[in-house]
């Protein structure tokens, strides 16, 4: 478990960047993951982590090519329901196991019509990954009505934790001090939807800052005019304490010198 959790995040710093690319599993082919293979590619090498389901890792993901992934578990909606919150797991720790991953993901839904099932799914999970040292990462997905503050967050990242989750990933927000106060596990933020650069960078900054140990990030990098010069621009900030503005710079050096 340790030996995983190393893997994820990175021993200089114990911060991680990872890339998230399972957005398919309940939104199909979305923008800038129509052909997931051409996304990863290019990310790969820069990402820490990659988060992704079994299907896009079996297709998309050169079988050697050396990054730590963690693997979403979970599923069973689809964006064309109004109620995202019924999942379950959708693949065994077994394939889990098979796949060598570093760790496995799920959302759980607290506060939605299928919390019970989502944080008792949690647990079950954990406690089969458990038996083969692999970590679980929760995912505080909120649902269309939930509102993302720090009593909410906090709320269901705690939850997450207590039910033995080994990461938790949520969103940032004002007050996220006291969310990650309430974790007794590391944290990591999603984007969210697609920002001007400079917003996600300093959404990013604010995060590390407040308490994060990285980022599970997606929309903000593959939807980016330049996913490259965008995740050279995060990994500034979380590994190397850039400010906003040094990596609106990073971005923007990457972005010029593809336009050359
Ligand atoms: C979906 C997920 C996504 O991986 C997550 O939302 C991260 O992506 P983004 O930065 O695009 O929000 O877990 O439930």
């Amino acid at each position: 478990m340790r030996n995983r959790m190393s893997r994820i995040f990175k021993a200089a710093d114990g911060r991680a960047v990872m890339l998230a690319v399972d957005h398919g599993y309940f939104q199909g082919p979305t923008t800038g993951l129509v052909r997931p293979g051409e996304t990863i590619a290019p990310l790969a090498p820069l990402a820490d982590t990659l988060m992704v389901t079994r299907g896009v890792l079996r297709t998309c993901v050169d079988a050697g090519l050396d990054i730590p992934v963690v693997l979403r578990v979970s599923g069973g909606t689809s964006i064309l329901k109004e109620d995202l919150s019924d999942e379950e797991i959708t693949v065994s720790i077994r394939d889990a196991v098979r796949l060598n991953v570093a760790g496995v993901a799920m959302s759980v839904f607290v506060g939605s019509p299928h919390e019970r099932q989502t944080i008792k799914g949690l647990s079950d999970l954990v406690d089969e990954a458990n038996e083969v040292g692999i970590p679980v990462l929760a995912v505080t997905a909120v649902g269309k009505e939930m509102v993302r503050d720090a009593r909410y967050l906090g709320l269901a990242c705690r939850i997450a934790a207590e039910m033995g989750a080994s990461i938790v990933k949520t969103y940032h927000c004002d007050g996220f001090e006291s969310v990650v106060a309430g974790c007794p596990v590391p944290v990591v933020i999603a984007g969210g939807k697609k920002l001007v650069e400079k917003d996600a960078l300093e959404l990013t900054f604010r995060a590390m800052r407040d308490g994060a140990k990285g980022v599970d990030m997606g929309r903000n990098i593959f939807q980016s005019d330049c996913p490259v010069g965008m995740i050279k621009a995060v990994r500034a900030v979380v590994h190397d304490g850039a400010t906003v503005a040094q990596g609106n710079d990073v971005y923007l050096a990457e972005k010029n010198r593809k336009a050359r």
